[in-house]
């Protein structure tokens, strides 16, 4: 059986988790830094950093007890090395280090998209390659034809904002602080996803890319105008939102080679209102549809190691204890 530990740092979630190569996750522990960051409306790196420094080594003991191992039963340490803010990467990726050296175990260099990626894997043992993926997180949004482990041929992205940041950002302008996303998602059950008229960007637009920047501005504007509820404009906001997404998603599963399903993966990916309508997607077009649970949509370490075990299946080899950690890392 094999046995990866994952360590994730790439943002503001310290995390750390033990998973098999038969999607069981033996323990998972995560420490969020939402409490220091909310004060600043957003993450702050270097708080970020130094919180991970703190919090990491004492998950990774925590996780190793729970599951009832040593670093000598895993196969190997895989790691989030990138994209993200760089601080916060350094000190999961030197960990990293530090331990596969320490066990004399190989270390895997994790893309976190690829984290993100793969993760519906994870959740659902039948989901087989090639499928239609949804990637949308606080950072990123596009669409991808996942073909196997490291191949991932991207169809869409978004020109300007990505859907997490639009829905944080609208949050903001609502007073719902930070993180905004699962905020703005409770108070829109409470409003009318028709009161207020909001721009659809881009939609029906024959390339499947998204654009969500003039969709926050028109929030802004809602609700400088004062006219109408912020539940309205939560509600208005989600619906636009949704119809920009499923257009964007038609359009690309139209255009694409066949697939086996449709899978959503990262943060935003954690909304009923965009699972519900993406599960409707995929029944038109006659695709399985795979959503994970949520704490696997969000940042996590399952995701991490679940992306090394199957690097690992994949006989991919192990990365060098001198590789750097690279913010910017395009899938
Ligand atoms: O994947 P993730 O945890 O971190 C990144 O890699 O960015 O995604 C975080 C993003 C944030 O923008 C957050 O507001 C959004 O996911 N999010 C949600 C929900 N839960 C998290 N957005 C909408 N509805 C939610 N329920
Ligand atoms: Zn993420």
């Amino acid at each position: 059986m094999t046995l990866v530990l994952g360590i994730e740092s790439s943002c503001d979630e310290t995390a750390a988790a033990l998973v098999t190569g038969e999607r069981t996750i033996l323990a998972q522990a995560i420490a969020s830094q939402e409490a220091e960051h909310a004060p600043y409306g957003g993450v702050v790196p270097e708080i970020a950093a130094r919180a991970h420094a703190e919090r990491l080594a004492p998950l990774i003991e925590t996780v190793l007890a729970e599951a009832n191992v040593s670093l000598s039963d895993c196969d190997a340490i895989a790691a989030t090395a990138g994209p993200g803010l760089i601080g916060g990467v350094i000190v999961g990726l030197v960990t990293a280090k530090a331990l596969a050296m320490a066990s004399d175990k190989p270390l895997l260099a994790i893309n976190h998209l690829e984290g993100h990626a793969l993760s519906p894997r994870l959740a659902d043992p039948e989901l087989a390659f090639p499928y239609a993926l949804l990637l949308v997180s606080g950072g990123h949004c596009q669409i991808l034809r996942v073909e196997g482990v490291g191949e991932y041929q991207r169809i869409a992205t978004t020109i300007d904002d990505a859907l997490g940041e639009a829905f944080d950002k609208s949050a903001k302008i609502l007073g719902l602080g930070y993180p905004g996303g699962p905020a703005l998602e409770k108070l829109a059950m409470e409003g009318d996803p028709r009161a207020v008229p909001l721009p659809r960007p881009l939609l029906g637009r024959e390339e499947p890319h998204f654009s969500f920047a003039g969709l926050k501005s028109a929030v802004l504007r809602a609700h400088q105008a004062k006219t109408y509820s912020d539940a309205d404009i939560a509600a208005s906001f989600q619906q636009a939102a949704l119809d920009c997404i499923l257009d964007r998603m038609r359009r690309a599963l139209d255009a694409m080679d066949p697939v086996t399903a449709l899978a959503v993966a990262g943060g935003v990916a954690a909304n009923q209102m965009i699972r519900g309508g993406l599960g409707g997607l995929a029944s038109d077009f006659a695709l399985r549809f795979t959503a994970p649970p949520l704490p696997l949509c969000t940042d996590n370490a399952a995701m991490i190691a679940w992306a090394g075990a199957e690097r690992l299946a994949a006989g991919f080899p192990a990365d060098p204890l001198d590789l750097k950690a690279r913010p910017r890392w395009p899938l």
